[in-house]
């Protein structure tokens, strides 16, 4: 089973970024433990700040990899580029939030993946990607 994580912008900054919201464990330290936990997945992991890369790697994997974990993060909010390459795509995409979306201002409230989304994961910590996980295993 191939599964992707892919992670938008300031996300490279999780362990420092924000610590009381985000945590403090940075996502190559969690992804590494994710990967030790569930040896039989082919799982990978992509981050960009940059828009237009976070919809080449959802084309790019989103007809041959079993599944996409996204989380969007500010683009969640802003993009209709990345909603419309979730809708194009064959791959199921599940919508991952750290925190709790609902619990945060309001403009963190609307998501242009949601309605494509295969469903929506938020609020968790970092777990909240291997409830994500579970959710494509057999
Ligand atoms: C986030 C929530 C977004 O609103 C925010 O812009 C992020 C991270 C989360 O994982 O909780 O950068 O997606």
């Amino acid at each position: 089973m191939k599964i992707i994580i892919i992670n938008g912008p300031n996300l490279n900054l999780l362990g420092k970024r924000e610590p009381s919201v985000y945590g403090s464990e940075t996502f190559e330290a969690y992804f590494n433990t994710l990967q030790s936990k569930y040896p039989k997945v082919e799982l990978s992991f992509f981050q960009s700040n940059i828009e237009g890369e976070l919809i080449d790697k959802i084309h790019e994997t989103g007809f041959s990899f079993d599944g996409i974990i996204l989380n969007a993060a500010a683009y969640t909010h802003t993009s209709v580029g990345i909603g419309d390459a979730v809708k194009g795509v064959e791959t199921p995409v599940v919508e991952v939030h750290i925190s709790n979306v609902y619990q945060r201002e309001p403009f963190r409230h609307e998501s242009y993946i949601a309605p494509n989304a295969k469903g929506i994961i938020a609020g968790f910590g970092l777990i909240s990607y291997e409830l994500a996980l579970h959710s494509f295993l057999p």
